[in-house]
């Protein structure tokens, strides 16, 4: 049974909410968590492969989008990567570091979800899922401002904290209920668009699909140099992932030899085989399928690799490393890790992420328009943005 009335009210039982939920238990406060989905944490259970990612130790603001740089760093300086990790080992998870700085479970991302139950249960939280919410509403009363009113009753509040998550995977039980309830209380939507998602473009070549290698993708000053997947409709890979966050119609810059210069490292694929065709110069530098396709594409002339001219390796140098890629769109919410935007940072105690004309209204995770890179980054901002709330609800 849900109780009619209690101190804080959590919606949303995902990465933050538990987090929040289980910090405002431990401080004595009467907390109930709700989700309408029949298990919490279904995000954690599929991130980083089932190995769940669960942070970077080094998540730095710079690492995070949002319309304002610096709203994220309070948060993330009150419960840090080491926080987290502690939390971890305290309940005996296995893990290690992929890349450098980067967690995963070295079993299950189920562990994570445990750990985050166990600590609800240990801080009295009252969990009820599957419940609908349809509304809050404010109610003036004796040590109330809220009525949460879902498909098992009403129930009277002191705080409220929105942890429904963004928008992406709708089939995961992806809602706009945070962005609809802060709203209504007036507070500022940041434009919302798919993140971390794979680009499409109406040229793509599905013959080339699967193909992967090493590059660059950059958007002006920001860049990142990871793998690259070609798809029937576009581009994947953590570099294209990465830049998808900040692509609005730009033109993005594909460097396929990244940290190399393409020139020289024809000149010398050149020099090796001077007697084979001329599109053996592009061996070995990239993947055969997509060797193919470039030299057809370059209509590269009739000779011998020894008689490419300089100025033709030049043009082939540019392609290789300066190609610029032009999406015609993304592949939306279905595909997306993440949701970009959200709630506007501007309406939000940096400290405590409660509404600042609203008192007793917080809002978490990736609801907020704060928005990591790929890496980790995700889960410690719902880690610490769960926490100052829940320390403060
Ligand atoms: P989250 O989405 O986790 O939780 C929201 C909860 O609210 C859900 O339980 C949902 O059911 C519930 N809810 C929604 N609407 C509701 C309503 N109307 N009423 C009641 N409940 C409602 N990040 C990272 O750092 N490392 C990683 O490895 C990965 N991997 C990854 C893989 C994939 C496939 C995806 C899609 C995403 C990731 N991420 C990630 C991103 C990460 O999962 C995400 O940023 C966090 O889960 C966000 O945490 P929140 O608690 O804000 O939302």
């Amino acid at each position: 049974m849900m109780p009619d009335r209690c101190d804080v009210v959590v919606i949303g039982a995902g990465a933050a909410g538990m987090m929040a939920a289980a910090r405002a238990g431990q401080r004595g406060r009467a907390t109930v968590l709700l989700d309408h989905a029949p298990e919490p944490g279904r995000k954690i259970l599929i991130s980083g492969g089932g190995r769940c990612n669960f942070t970077h130790l080094d998540a730095s603001a710079e690492r995070f989008l949002s319309e304002n740089r610096h709203f994220a760093r309070s948060a993330l300086a009150g419960y840090t990567p080491r926080d987290f990790l502690a939390l971890v080992e305290r309940h005996r998870i296995a893990w290690h570091e992929k890349t450098p700085g980067q967690l995963f479970c070295d079993n299950s991302a189920r562990d994570i979800v445990a750990m985050l139950q166990a600590e609800c249960d240990a801080a009295g939280v009252a969990c009820h899922w599957p419940v609908s919410v349809s509304v809050v509403t404010v109610e003036h009363g004796r040590g109330t401002r809220f009525r949460v009113v879902t498909d098992r009753g009403a129930m009277a509040c002191a705080s409220v904290v929105l942890a429904t998550g963004g928008l992406a995977i709708p089939k995961l039980g992806a809602t706009d209920f945070a962005l609809r309830t802060a709203r209504q209380f007036g507070l500022g939507i940041v434009e919302t668009a798919p993140a971390l998602v794979p680009l499409t473009d109406a040229n793509a070549d599905a013959s080339l699909a699967g193909v992967s290698l090493s590059a660059r993708a950059s958007i002006g000053k920001i860049g990142f140099a990871d793998g690259l997947v070609f798809t029937h409709r576009g581009l994947s890979g953590p570099a294209i992932l990465q830049i998808s966050s900040y692509w609005r119609q730009d033109d993005i810059m594909l460097d396929l030899l990244p940290g190399r210069d393409a020139f020289a490292a024809l000149r010398e694929a050149r020099s090796a085989r001077p007697r084979a065709q001329a599109a053996s110069v592009l061996h070995g530098l990239v993947p055969a399928r997509l060797a193919a396709k470039l030299a057809g594409e370059l209509a590269l002339p009739d000779v011998t690799a020894g008689n490419l001219p300089d100025r033709v390796l030049r043009v082939i140098a540019q392609r290789l490393s300066a190609f610029v890629y032009r999406p015609g769109g993304t592949e939306g919410y279905a595909k997306a890790e993440v949701m970009r935007g959200g709630i506007d940072t501007r309406d939000l105690d940096q400290k405590t992420l409660e509404a600042r004309n609203v008192p007793g209204l917080f809002c978490v995770g990736e609801a907020v328009d704060v928005t990591g890179w790929l890496g980790g980054y995700n889960f410690q901002w719902a880690w610490a943005s769960g926490h100052a709330a829940g320390m403060a609800a």
